[in-house]
């Protein structure tokens, strides 16, 4: 599948240069703010950040909420605050409270910390086109001081002060080397996370609509008045769509690529209604099938060395 191409543009020097900074900063943080898509919060973690931060409390931050399946955001709370070391909230870019509420979330993983001498040291990180830029304007807009050049702050992370005792280090977006769970790759570029000439719309777009016509038929049925939407193939579905929104090409032929834009275009927008694109019990299950493969391809591999 064309994802997989991904992996060789995915590992450029500032990959291994935002992974240093953040095996730096992770030694001098008392918890781990990660700001994941509310849509895919499984695809949107990044196993790399996993490894670095094992030890730490971690704050995930359900990010996009308003345009997620509130019931899906609902199962994916529960899940991570079952987690120990774990507290989860949901936010978008409407939240009025962002600071208070991420300061409450830190102060309660981390009860030790606090005050002047012991200020509280949070790290925040999330993939690209997460929203992490629109969430710390907000915050270092309203209420908190930027400083991104003191000694001991490099060039790849800023500071944020968000009280006199609360100190919030931010770094660069990143992707990750390779991508596991072949479902999540789709989900990624289907949320725009991956740019666009790392992937084929065409397929990302079928297989959202894949995904759409099983668990959200009737946002299709009401987006583009098909009735049909449920039943038919995923091809002939974007065939339809295409007809439908006037994408043809010369011979009056169907212009998938065009219709397929269209998709992957409203769903990111939220025109398709609220939805999302896993559950806590869907991505485990990819997840064990994506490790299973990724240990059979392995092991192939050091066989024929
Ligand atoms: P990043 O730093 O993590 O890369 O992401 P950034 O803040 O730049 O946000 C990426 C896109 O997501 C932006 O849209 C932003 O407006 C949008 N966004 C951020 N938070 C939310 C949210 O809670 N809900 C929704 N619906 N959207 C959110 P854009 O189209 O790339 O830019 P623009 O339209 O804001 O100019």
């Amino acid at each position: 599948m064309k994802i997989q191409k991904m992996a060789i543009q995915w590992f450029p020097g500032h990959m291994h240069l935002t992974r240093k900074a953040i095996a730096t900063r992770v030694k001098e943080t008392d918890v781990v703010i990660e700001l994941l898509d509310a849509r895919l919060p499984g695809s949107s973690a990044n196993p790399m950040l996993a490894e670095l931060t094992v030890t730490k409390p971690s704050l995930k931050v359900l990010n996009k909420r308003d345009l997620a399946d509130p019931l899906c955001t609902e199962l994916w709370l529960e899940y991570y605050n079952a987690l120990p070391k774990t507290r989860a909230i949901g936010m978008d870019a409407a939240d009025k409270g962002p600071a208070k509420r991420l300061i409450d979330a830190c102060r309660e993983l981390a009860p030790g910390r606090g005050g002047m001498a012991k200020p509280m040291r949070v790290l925040i990180c999330g993939i690209p086109n997460v929203g992490k830029s629109t969430l710390i304007n907000t915050l270092a807009g309203k209420r908190a001081a930027k400083t991104g050049d003191e000694a001991g702050i490099t060039r790849l992370e800023q500071r944020v002060t968000l009280e006199s005792d609360f100190y919030l280090f931010d770094t660069p977006g990143v992707l990750w080397p390779r991508i596991i769970v072949s479902q999540s790759g789709y989900n990624l570029a289907a949320s725009g996370a991956i740019g666009r000439n790392a992937f084929e719309e065409e397929e990302v777009a079928l297989e959202l609509l894949s995904y759409l016509k099983q668990h959200y038929a009737h946002a299709l049925r009401a987006r583009y008045g098909l009735e049909e939407a449920g039943a038919s193939t995923d091809e002939a579905l974007l065939s339809a769509i295409g007809r439908q929104r006037g994408a043809l090409q010369s011979g009056n032929r169907i212009n998938l690529q065009k219709a397929a834009e269209i998709v992957l275009h409203e769903f990111r927008a939220g025109v398709l209604g609220a939805i999302s694109l896993e559950t806590p019990t869907e991505y485990a299950k990819w997840l064990a099938s994506g490790q299973l493969l990724d240990a059979q391809r392995q092991a192939r591999k050091s066989k024929k060395n």
